[in-house]
């Protein structure tokens, strides 16, 4: 297993700019295994990011192809404030202009707001419904996963401790104790996110230092004793994780 990369950029227009390139790759590798371009993205700063003008306006985008699901969701109406989906469709999805095509894209079933054991089961039921007969495949392979990185080192709602890490059986799951609020959410387990394709993570600002310093050192005593989940990606994915951050938030870690 190769490393993963690590890219650094002097502005944000230089990290979107690089990040757009990267994005079109991975559509035309996917182009290449089969007919559609199936993303996972999560919240934060992440659909900020990836929604540049470049992107929007491209023509080499096919949104038509795209399925976009959700990392990790809030179990939240999906016009709630705290929704991923509500602030992914803000920040991209209306901005796409309507000539360019629309993506397919794969909210939670709001249904089922108040259990969110069924809300992670009736996603996971979208995810095979997608990506085969979960019998007939272990896991689904996701061409592109995009991913921000919590100043504690948590990606998805996978937090660094949490019983959630050690999933192997179910695709999506619920967490009912999330330590950054809302306290329930559902996400895709580290298996499916490592099981990628590609990984990318987005994480920028000098409040990510200390975090990126401990998950690019393979030691797991300076992680505070566990391994981030971010560090566990890094490990099990290896090259096929590259991560988009400024110079500020890079400052004193050992690139790989
Ligand atoms: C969530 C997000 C979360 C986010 C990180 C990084 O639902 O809370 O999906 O996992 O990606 O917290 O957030 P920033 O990019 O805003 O730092």
């Amino acid at each position: 297993l190769g490393h993963p990369k690590l890219y650094a950029y002097p502005s944000k227009e230089s990290l979107q700019s690089d990040l757009y390139t990267y994005v079109l790759q991975a559509q035309t590798d996917a182009f290449a295994r089969h007919s559609k371009f199936k993303v996972a993205v999560s919240g934060g700063s992440l659909p900020a990011y990836l929604a540049s003008p470049q992107l929007i306006s491209s023509s080499e985008i096919q949104w038509s192809k795209w399925e976009i699901f959700f990392a990790d969701e809030r179990a939240v109406p999906l016009d709630h404030p705290d929704s991923n989906y509500g602030l992914f469709k803000k920040e991209l999805l209306d901005k796409i202009p309507s000539e360019n095509g629309q993506p397919t894209v794969v909210p939670i079933d709001v249904q089922y707001l108040n259990d969110t054991q069924e809300l992670a089961d009736a996603y996971e039921q979208a995810l095979v419904r997608s990506f085969a007969a979960k019998d007939s495949v272990k896991l689904p392979i996701f061409d592109l996963i995009l991913l921000g990185c919590g100043p504690d080192g948590h990606c998805c709602s996978l937090f660094p401790g949490h019983p959630l890490l050690r999933e192997d059986v179910a695709w999506v799951a619920p967490i009912e104790d999330s330590p950054k609020p809302p306290a329930k959410r559902v996400t895709l387990s580290l298996s499916v996110v490592t099981h990628a394709v590609k990984i990318a993570f987005v994480t920028t600002g000098e409040g990510k230092q200390e975090v990126l310093k401990k998950i690019f050192d393979e030691h797991p005593d300076v992680q505070g004793g566990q391994v981030l989940p971010c560090a566990l990606v890094n490990r099990a994915a290896g090259e096929k994780v590259s991560w988009f951050c400024d110079e500020a938030a890079v400052k004193g870690v050992a690139f790989p």
